[in-house]
């Protein structure tokens, strides 16, 4: 079993569809070990995408996931990092496979709806960044 961080971004939260991709998830068959409401500061925001901070699109980035709440998960799955990844789909909505969250939901490169660790390294930071082990449950 491994685990990744997901991220329901401020588009799918205020536009209440959260619920809908959480079925997604669940559906997919993966187990939920850690789930919270947030509203990210800028700042956080910014700790949080770190890596891409010499980007040109960090700025945008930040204000974007800090601009309402986003829901963040701990998603627990044989195979979870690449499994996500391919239920997500592509970063663009527009280059998305269709059956993907980001298809279906995604409005845009920014507001593609969820987020997730690309790699073991990547959901080592992220995890921890948001949830304590007391706050994972098996
Ligand atoms: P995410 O998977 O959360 O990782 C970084 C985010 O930056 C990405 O999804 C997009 O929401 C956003 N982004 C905006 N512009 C770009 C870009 N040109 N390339 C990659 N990501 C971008």
């Amino acid at each position: 079993m491994n685990r990744t961080l997901a991220i329901i971004k401020p588009d799918a939260v205020e536009r209440n569809i959260s619920g809908k991709i959480i079925d997604r998830i669940e559906s997919a068959g993966f187990s939920i070990a850690a789930m919270k409401k947030i509203l990210l500061s800028r700042p956080e925001a910014e700790g949080f995408y770190y890596v891409h901070q010499e980007r040109p699109f960090f700025a945008d980035l930040c204000a974007y996931m800090s601009r309402s709440a986003v829901i963040v998960l701990v998603l627990e799955k044989e195979n979870a990092i690449p499994d996500w990844r391919r239920l997500m789909g592509a970063t663009n909505p527009d280059s998305a496979e269709s059956g993907t969250i980001r298809n279906e939901f995604g409005l845009s490169l920014e507001e593609n709806s969820v987020h997730g660790s690309d790699s073991p390294e990547s959901a080592n930071y992220e995890i921890p960044y948001f949830f304590s082990r007391i706050e994972l449950v098996q």
